[in-house]
C-alpha cells in the first residue's frame, strides 16, 4: 500500500507530479482558456466579485498565502488570507460581491468548515478547494475546484499542498480571463508554463539525496530557521510548519525582509537557516536583496542552506550548502522549492525514530473547533 516506500508522506511527496498534473487535466480548452464548469457561480457573479478572501489552516492556509501574491497581481482584487478560526470571530468583511475561498484537503476541518458557514450567512460567495469528494465543506459550500491529488494519508500534508497551490492558481487565472481587462502577459506565461510543472518536480525530486545527508547529519539540531520572501515566504513558514509537526524541533519561518527588524539577533555561530532564494529575474530586484540578507546572517555565523535556481551563481560566496531547483518563473517556484523542505523534515524525522506519518498530538483532520 506503500507502494515500496517506509512512509506514506515519501509515497505521497513522489506523487506530487501526478497531483499537480491530475489537477491542471481537463481545466483548459485547445485555445488555451480555462474552463472551470464545475464552478456553479454564474460568470457576472464571478466578475462583480471585489474582494477575495481565503479561509483555511495549517498548510491550506500557507497555499492561500502563495495565492494572495499571484491572484491580486492577475486580478487586481485584494486578496485577504485569514486563519478559518481567526475569520469567524473577527467580525469579517464580506457581502454578495466577496468570494470567500476555503481550502482544505479533508473537507472536514471543523474550524475551515465554520468559517464558510459564517461566510455564507454573511451573503459571500463561497468556493471550496478540496481534495475530498463528498466531504462537508465542498457540500456547505456554492461551489467547489476540486484538487485531484488522490488520498491523502500521511498527517502532514505534501501533495495536497502542491495540488492547493495549482488549484488556486487555476481560480485565479481564471477570473483574470473572465475579467479581460489586465490579463497580464506574466498570467499568460504562467497558465501555459503550469503544465511543464509535474515534470520540474519529478526533476527535483530525483536531486535530493544531499538534503537527505543534511537531514541525517542534523538529528541534534534543536532550532532551524527559514526565510522566504514573496512568495518565498509562505513556503518558508510551511517548511518551518513541518519541522515543528515532523521532527518536533524548534522552527520559525520569517519573511526574508523583516530579518532586520527582529529575527537577526536568533543568529548565532552554528545556527542552520534555510533560505528560499528568488529566481534572479523576480521583479523589484528580489532576488539581490535576499543574496545580502544571506551574506549579513552569514557574516555572524549562520549555517546557510540556500535553496536556489539553476545557474544562480550569485548565491555561492555565501551558502554552506546550495539545494538547487530548476528554472521558473517567480510565482511558479513554491511548487518546487516546497519539495526539498518536506524531504528535509521527513528525514529529519525518520533520522530520530520517530513516526514520520503520525506525528504526535496530531490528526489528519481535526473535526472539533
Ligand atoms: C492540520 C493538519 O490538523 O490540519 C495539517 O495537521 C493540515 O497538515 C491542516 O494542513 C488543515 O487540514 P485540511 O484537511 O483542512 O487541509
Amino acid at each position: 500500500e506503500k507502494g515500496g516506500y517506509q512512509w506514506f508522506m515519501e509515497k505521497e511527496i513522489h506523487e506530487q507530479p501526478q497531483a499537480v498534473a491530475d489537477t491542471l487535466l481537463g481545466r483548459s480548452d485547445g485555445a488555451g482558456r480555462l474552463t472551470l464548469d464545475e464552478l456553479r457561480i454564474s460568470e457576472a457573479q464571478l466578475r462583480a466579485v471585489d474582494r477575495i478572501t481565503f479561509v483555511a489552516c495549517g498548510t491550506a492556509a500557507y497555499a492561500g498565502m502563495v495565492a494572495k501574491y499571484a491572484i491580486e497581481r492577475w486580478t487586481r482584487i485584494p486578496v485577504e488570507v485569514a486563519l478559518a478560526h481567526e475569520f469567524r470571530y473577527c467580525d469579517p468583511i464580506a457581502d454578495d460581491r466577496t468570494l470567500v475561498v476555503s481550502i482544505s484537503q479533508s473537507g472536514e476541518t471543523m474550524d475551515t468548515l465554520m468559517a464558510v458557514k459564517h461566510a455564507r450567512d454573511l451573503g459571500a460567495l463561497t468556493v471550496s478547494i478540496c481534495n475530498t469528494h463528498g466531504s462537508t465543506i465542498p457540500r456547505e459550500s456554492d461551489a467547489v475546484l476540486y484538487t485531484h491529488a488522490g488520498p491523502e494519508i500521511a498527517v502532514a500534508s505534501t501533495k495536497g499542498f502542491l495540488a492547493q497551490i495549482t488549484a488556486c492558481y487555476l481560480l485565479g487565472l481564471y477570473l483574470a480571463q473572465l475579467r479581460g481587462e489586465s490579463y497580464a502577459d506574466d498570467a499568460r506565461a504562467v497558465q501555459a508554463e503550469l503544465q511543464e510543472i509535474p515534470g520540474l518536480i519529478t526533476d527535483v525530486l530525483g536531486r535530493l539525496d544531499r538534503v537527505r545527508e543534511i537531514a541525517r547529519f542534523m538529528a541534534d539540531t534543536r532550532s532551524v530557521l527559514f526565510l522566504g520572501r514573496h512568495v518565498g515566504f509562505p513556503i518558508a513558514l510551511e517548511g518551518a510548519l513541518k519541522l515543528k509537526e515532523l521532527a518536533y524541533i524548534h522552527a520559525e519561518g520569517f519573511a526574508a525582509g523583516e530579518l532586520k527588524h527582529g529575527p537577526i539577533a536568533l543568529i548565532e555561530p552554528g545556527q542552520p537557516v534555510f533560505i528560499v532564494v528568488p529566481g534572479p529575474d523576480t521583479p523589484h530586484g528580489l532576488h539581490g536583496k535576499v543574496v545580502s540578507n544571506i551574506q549579513e546572517i552569514r557574516a555572524r555565523g549562520a549555517r546557510t542552506l540556500v535553496i536556489a535556481q539553476d545557474g544562480d551563481t550569485a548565491v555561492e560566496p555565501f551558502a554552506d550548502e546550495v539545494i538547487r531547483v530548476p528554472r521558473t518563473s517567480p510565482m511558479l517556484q513554491p511548487l518546487l522549492a516546497a519539495v526539498p523542505l518536506q524531504v528535509f523534515a521527513l528525514e529529519l524525522s525518520n533520522a530520530k525514530g520517530l513516526d514520520v506519518d503520525q506525528p504526535r498530538n496530531l490528526a489528519k483532520s481535526v473535526t472539533v473547533e
